[in-house]
């Protein structure tokens, strides 16, 4: 009981505090009907985007439409109450995505904006036989939906941008839907909506051959997390060979390794023609990811006279008669080893 006091008289004060703030929360609010919810501060909400380098957003939740489904031209919408009727399972994962977020926010304040309708088209027809195939607009292979109307329902929000090539690319031409890549219906990934958990595996589903070469003996640092297929590809479509991002592949392997951008007071000219001279872009079993090991990758290119094109024999190792420093050590780099240019004194061999 010897607390008591100091206890009641804290609550007394805190009291106070909370109606006297509710009070003035009260009175600050404009007068009218019933608090509107208002979007959020974000690009959501944004037409057009001007975000500077940022890809340009997507129009907003607050204009979305019910898509058009060629398939259903009668049906009408029906609203995601009824949709949920039938597919508790599939709601229950779609709620933690960021359409969900966004399109629900967008449906409360102004109930004509569709929730799964945006997507899935208007759903009477499918909802009256759900099993005729194409009534609702699917987005797998055998959903009776064509691919180019699934594609068409996301680019009617996603155009442009990184998507602007994506008619004519490599994957839009083998037929690849949008939901090869994404799965908007649960949260699999951190980010991007991916069908997998990473970009590398939503990749690896079909290039597993690809994702092995980063387990060679030299590799891009991928599998330890510091870069992602899409750092080099726009998996969308580029107007560049491989789905490259840059006009070329040196301006690719520039964004992190500038230091071989140069300028060099002396060139080697096959670095600035084409780093694929030398490396390759995903893994290797010689070092550094280099396509042949040292003299050898020198010595396709450089057989015309002296040393350089000396025949590099048994004799020549370390073991052998005559130990050959171009075999030893680093070979040819132990003396040449600015290769990729050199801004040194010793001038134009690329020495030290
Ligand atoms: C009366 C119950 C019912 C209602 C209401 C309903 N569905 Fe369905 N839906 C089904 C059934 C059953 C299937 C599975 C059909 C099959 O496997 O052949 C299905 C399948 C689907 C598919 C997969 C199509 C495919 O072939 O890939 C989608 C997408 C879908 N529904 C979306 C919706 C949406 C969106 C709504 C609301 C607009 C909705 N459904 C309303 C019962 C319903
Ligand atoms: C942003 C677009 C989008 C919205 C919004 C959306 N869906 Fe989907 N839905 C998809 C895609 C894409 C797939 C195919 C997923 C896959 O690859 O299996 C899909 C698949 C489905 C399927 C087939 C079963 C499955 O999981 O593969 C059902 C059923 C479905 N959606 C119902 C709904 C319902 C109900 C809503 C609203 C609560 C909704 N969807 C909202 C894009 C959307
Ligand atoms: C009604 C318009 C609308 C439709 C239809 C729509 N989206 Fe979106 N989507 C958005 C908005 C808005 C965002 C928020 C990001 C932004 O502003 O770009 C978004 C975000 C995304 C993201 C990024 C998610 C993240 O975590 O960064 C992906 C991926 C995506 N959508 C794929 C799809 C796919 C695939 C479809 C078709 C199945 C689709 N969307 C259909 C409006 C839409
Ligand atoms: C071959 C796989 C693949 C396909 C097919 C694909 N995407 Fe993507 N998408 C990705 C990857 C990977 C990312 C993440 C890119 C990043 O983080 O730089 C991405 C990112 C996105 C984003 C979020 C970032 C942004 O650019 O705004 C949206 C939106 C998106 N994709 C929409 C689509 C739509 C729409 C389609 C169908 C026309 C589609 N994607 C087809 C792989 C794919
Ligand atoms: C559903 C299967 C599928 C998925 C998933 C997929 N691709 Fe592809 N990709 C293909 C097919 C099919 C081709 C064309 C045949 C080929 O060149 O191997 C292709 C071609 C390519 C090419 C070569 C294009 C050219 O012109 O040489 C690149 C690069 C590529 N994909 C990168 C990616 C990246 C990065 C991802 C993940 C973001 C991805 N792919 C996901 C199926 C897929
Ligand atoms: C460091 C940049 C980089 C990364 C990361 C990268 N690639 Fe590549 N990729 C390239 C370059 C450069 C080429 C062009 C090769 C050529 O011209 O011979 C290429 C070529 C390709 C090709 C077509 C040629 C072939 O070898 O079949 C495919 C498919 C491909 N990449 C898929 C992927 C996938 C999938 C990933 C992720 C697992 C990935 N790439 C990660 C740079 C990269
Ligand atoms: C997104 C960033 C990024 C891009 C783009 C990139 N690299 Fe790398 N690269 C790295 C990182 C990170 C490492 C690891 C550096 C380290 O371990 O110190 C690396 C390592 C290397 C190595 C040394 C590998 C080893 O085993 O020692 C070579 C060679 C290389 N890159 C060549 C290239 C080439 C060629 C390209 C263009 C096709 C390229 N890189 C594009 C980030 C990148
Ligand atoms: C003439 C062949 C050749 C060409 C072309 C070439 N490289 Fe190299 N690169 C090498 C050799 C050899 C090594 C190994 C050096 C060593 O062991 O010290 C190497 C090593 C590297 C390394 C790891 C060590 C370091 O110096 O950072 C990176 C990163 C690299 N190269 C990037 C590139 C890039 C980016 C390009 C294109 C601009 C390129 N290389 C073009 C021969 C070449
Ligand atoms: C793809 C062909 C190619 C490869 C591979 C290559 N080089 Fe070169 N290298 C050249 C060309 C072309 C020149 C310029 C020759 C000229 O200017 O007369 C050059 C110039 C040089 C020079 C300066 C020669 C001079 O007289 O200016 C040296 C030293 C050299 N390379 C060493 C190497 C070494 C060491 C390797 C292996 C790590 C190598 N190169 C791999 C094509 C290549
Ligand atoms: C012990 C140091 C050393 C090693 C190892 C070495 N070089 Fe050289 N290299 C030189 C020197 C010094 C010169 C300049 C010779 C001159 O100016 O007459 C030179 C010149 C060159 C040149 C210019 C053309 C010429 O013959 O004058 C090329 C190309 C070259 N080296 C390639 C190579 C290749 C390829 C290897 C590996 C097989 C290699 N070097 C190993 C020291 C070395």
């Amino acid at each position: 009981m010897r607390h008591g006091r100091p206890i009641a008289a804290v609550a007394v004060v805190l009291c106070v505090t909370l109606i006297s703030l509710v009070v003035r929360a009260q009175s600050v609010q404009p007068p009218g009907d019933a608090p509107k919810l208002n979007l959020p501060e974000t690009n959501f909400g944004s037409p057009e985007g001007a975000r500077g380098d940022l890809p340009r957003p997507a129009p907003g939740f607050a204009h979305a439409r019910v898509a058009s489904n060629p398939q259903a031209p009668g049906a009408k919408p029906i609203g995601e109450r009824t949709c949920v009727a039938c597919h508790k399972l599939e709601v229950d994962h779609f709620t933690h995505t960021l359409h969900a977020l966004g399109l629900h926010v967008a449906n409360r304040s102004d109930p004509h904006i569709p929730v799964c309708e945006a997507c899935h088209g208007p759903g009477s027809e499918h909802a009256a036989d759900p099993r005729v195939k194409g009534l609702i607009i699917g987005y797998t292979h055998d959903s009776g939906t064509p691919i180019e109307t699934q594609t068409k329902t996301c680019l009617t929000c996603h155009s442009g941008g990184a998507r602007d090539r994506w008619l004519g690319s490599a994957h839009q031409r083998q037929d690849l839907s949008c939901s090869d890549c994404h799965n908007p219906m649960a949260k699999f990934s951190a980010q991007g909506l991916m069908a997998r958990s990473s970009i590398n595996d939503t990749c690896a589903q079909c290039h597993k051959d690809i994702l092995e070469q980063f387990s060679r003996r030299s590799h891009m640092p991928l599998p330890e997390g510091h870069l992602s297929c899409a750092d080099c590809h726009n998996p969308h479509g580029t107007l560049n060979d491989h789905l490259l991002k840059t006009a070329t592949v040196n301006e690719t392997c520039y964004q992190c390794h500038a230091d071989k951008r140069g300028p060099f007071l002396f060139e080697h000219a096959p670095v600035r023609e084409n780093c694929l001279n030398c490396h390759l872009p995903h893994g290797s079993n010689q070092s550094t990811l280099l396509v042949a090991p040292v003299p050898f990758i020198c010595q396709q290119c450089h057989t015309n006279f002296l040393h350089p094109n000396d025949l590099q024999t048994k004799q020549a190792l370390g073991t052998g008669l005559h130990p050959d420093e171009r075999v030893l050590g680093r070979g040819c780099l132990t003396c040449h080893a600015n290769i990729h240019g050199s801004n040194a004194a010793s001038g134009v061999r690329f020495h030290e």
